[in-house]
């Protein structure tokens, strides 16, 4: 009884994160209630807080030693899937192919981790019996030199030379995507070969794209690419990741390769050879989706399948030094120019939905050790340093985006520019000195996605940035948003209903324009979430944007206190905070963490 129940809630677990749907938060006290609540309880009429500790500890003793044998994982397995099955969580083969995904990875992960009856226990029964330790707090050490004095950075002189960057992000191509389908389905990912025809009442799938839960097809990547191509020349390009679909029930290792190879290499083809790229990993990248297991996994299971054809594929675009942190961590760094480093993070050690953090999430892989050591080689040399990632700083798990804001803090003056994606609408987040919490000192752009998951244009993000001359900022004066207006595109004008076959990506918005700024520092962006606060109609234009031009809901009171509180929060405990100070009791705070991306 014991152990199925527990095995039925891994099961939710498995189908939640795959799903992309977020798992409730982790109170410390009453944790294991909460992890279980409204999943078997109520059905099963079963109180874990009923079952005493030894009790508890001879049934996971018993639950561990079975699933030692591969006969048992088996069982685990089925149990999994049909738990998914009969709580409707999607549709039954969905279910099925999710669990066969999610077998090694997770049953491995958690049997290093949550199963041993001492954790276990602590969580279901109580700290009475047994300490609970997983994501516990922990403290990078900073270097004793002391910080240099901080000096704001001012605008530069008109003339300067500035440098023009092309940022692309979750470009999702989805293999299956097929023209004439059903743009409504039940699964997490519509517009594919299986979604079922379309019946009368139905949307379809569109030529170049749909506003619905679907992914692009190839021909639209490539539309964009031979597109920027044109828009170049560029100085350089970041990429942050997240390049296969949606359809994380039915990946392999085999086709997640193929997709990085091959969008890799029409990267490349259409840019140039003389464009550097610098991308960071995505969390779609692997399959299982968010599956990153930091160095301590070895074999098989571990990343090496993905970092290695990483490495392999960005050759071209990456110093040696680059390529061998990226085999070990999916992390590196490189001089973009004399006077400009990048650092491209691997956001996945810091995601919550990454369960193998749960054996171990103490600064996995050393990589914010490891950045604190290249930002103080950067500050000895007088060096600017950007850093990109997928996942935003502030969605992090409590300790890692505690971590960054410190050094982000402590290296402000190194620090000159953060970019990132993930959630697939254009927003930011503003950081502050952290003994006041209210001068600016950072802030973290977020661009949008290349795919229209959710309900959005495809667009792309172009960034102006301070130039290569002596005692330049390096910050981000300005930005601009492309996009590919979809009602347009997929309907000439001269034949009724026909795609266009040359269709134009157009200038959205250019930051400074649409809200009358002179640059995009840390105290304008602070300043212009006063205006949001202040003039509505601005905040509704900046909503607007968030969606790249495509609305689904407006936002008024309740959504509009959400939203400014993500923008303030570019430490996680404060968005967790803003939240219970609005009364909204911890949700916003799961629901910004949601990895629909
Ligand atoms: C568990 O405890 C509750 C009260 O704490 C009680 O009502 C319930 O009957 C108990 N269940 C079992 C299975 O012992
Ligand atoms: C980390 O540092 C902060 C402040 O410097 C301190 O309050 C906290 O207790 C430390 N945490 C750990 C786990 O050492
Ligand atoms: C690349 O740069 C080299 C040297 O600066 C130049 O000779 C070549 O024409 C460039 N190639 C392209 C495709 O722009
Ligand atoms: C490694 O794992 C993958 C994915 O689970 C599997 O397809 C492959 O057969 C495994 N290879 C070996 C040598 O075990
Ligand atoms: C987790 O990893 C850290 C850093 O690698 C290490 O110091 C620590 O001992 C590990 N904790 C456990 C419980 O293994
Ligand atoms: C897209 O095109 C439609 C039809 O021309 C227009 O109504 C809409 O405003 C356009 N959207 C954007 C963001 O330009
Ligand atoms: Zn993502
Ligand atoms: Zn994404």
């Amino acid at each position: 009884m014991g152990p199925l129940m527990r095995l039925s809630s891994l099961g939710l677990i498995t189908c939640f994160l795959l799903l992309g749907f977020s798992l409730p938060a982790r109170v410390p006290q009453q944790t294991g209630v909460v992890f279980l609540e409204g999943i078997d309880s109520p059905r099963v009429g079963f109180n874990w807080k009923n079952v005493t500790c030894p009790l508890c500890k001879a049934l996971f003793t018993i639950l561990d030693i079975a699933l030692l044998s591969e006969v048992n994982e088996e069982r685990v397995a089925q149990v999994v899937g049909e738990a998914c099955i009969r709580l409707h969580l999607a549709d039954e083969q969905v279910c099925r192919q999710i669990t066969e995904l999610f077998r090694d990875d997770f049953i491995r992960a958690l049997q290093q981790s949550l199963l041993w009856p001492s954790e276990a226990c602590a969580l279901l029964v109580g700290s009475s019996c047994g300490k609970f330790d997983i994501y516990a707090p922990w403290n990078i050490t900073l270097p004793k030199d002391p910080k240099p004095p901080v000096k704001p950075p001012s605008p530069p002189k008109p003339g300067s030379p500035q440098n023009r960057v092309l940022f692309l992000t979750d470009i999702h191509w989805d293999k299956e995507y097929e023209v004439g389908s059903s743009a409504d389905c039940k699964d997490p990912l519509c517009c594919r070969k299986d979604s079922g025809s379309p019946s009368w009442r139905r949307r379809e799938a569109g030529y170049w794209g749909t506003y619905s839960k679907c992914d692009l097809p190839l021909r639209t990547v490539e539309n964009l690419l031979e597109n920027v191509a044109k828009a170049g020349p560029w100085d350089w390009v970041y990429w942050t990741g997240d390049i296969p679909a949606h359809n994380v029930w039915s990946q392999t290792r085999k086709q997640q390769l193929s997709e990085l190879t091959v969008i890799t290499r029409l990267i490349h083809k259409h840019l140039g050879p003389n464009v550097t790229v610098y991308p960071a990993v995505g969390n779609h990248e692997s399959t299982p989706v968010n599956s990153f297991p930091p160095p301590f996994v070895h074999g098989n299971r571990s990343s090496s399948w993905l970092y290695d054809t990483m490495a392999k594929e960005w050759t071209p675009w990456l110093p040696e030094q680059a390529l061998k942190t990226l085999r070990y961590g999916g992390f590196y760094t490189a001089e973009v120019q004399p006077g400009l480093r990048v650092v491209s993070l691997n956001m996945n050690f810091c995601a919550r939905e990454n369960f193998w953090l749960m054996v171990n999430s103490t600064d996995p892989a050393n990589q914010l050790q490891w950045l604190v050591h290249i930002l103080q080689a950067s500050e000895d040399k007088g060096e600017k340093v950007h850093i990109i990632g997928h996942i935003p700083p502030g969605l992090c798990l409590g300790s890692w985006s505690w971590n960054y804001y410190h050094i982000l803090n402590r290296y402000e003056s190194t620090i000159s520019g953060q970019f990132f994606g993930h959630t697939h609408l254009d927003e930011f987040q503003m950081f502050f000195d952290e003994e006041t919490m209210s001068r600016p000192l950072g802030v973290a752009f977020i661009a949008p996605s290349v795919t229209t998951y959710v309900n959005l244009n495809p667009g792309y993000r172009v960034y102006y940035v301070d130039g290569n001359y002596q005692g330049s900022s390096r910050f981000v004066l300005d930005h601009e948003t492309y996009i590919l207006n979809l009602t347009e595109a997929n309907h000439s004008p001269g034949e009724p209903g026909g795609p266009q076959q040359d269709p134009k990506w157009t200038l959205l918005y250019r930051a400074t324009q649409a809200y009358g700024l002179t640059t995009l520092f840390p105290s304008d962006c602070n300043g212009l979430m006063q205006t949001f606060l202040k003039e509505d109609q601005v905040f509704q234009k900046f909503w607007y944007l968030r969606h790249k031009g495509h609305v689904s809901e407006p936002c008024k009171e309740t959504c509009k206190t959400t939203m400014l509180c993500f923008l303030r929060s570019g430490r996680y405990d404060e968005l967790e905070q803003c939240d219970l100070l609005n009364g909204f009791g911890g949700n916003l705070a799961r629901a910004a963490r949601k990895t629909l991306c």
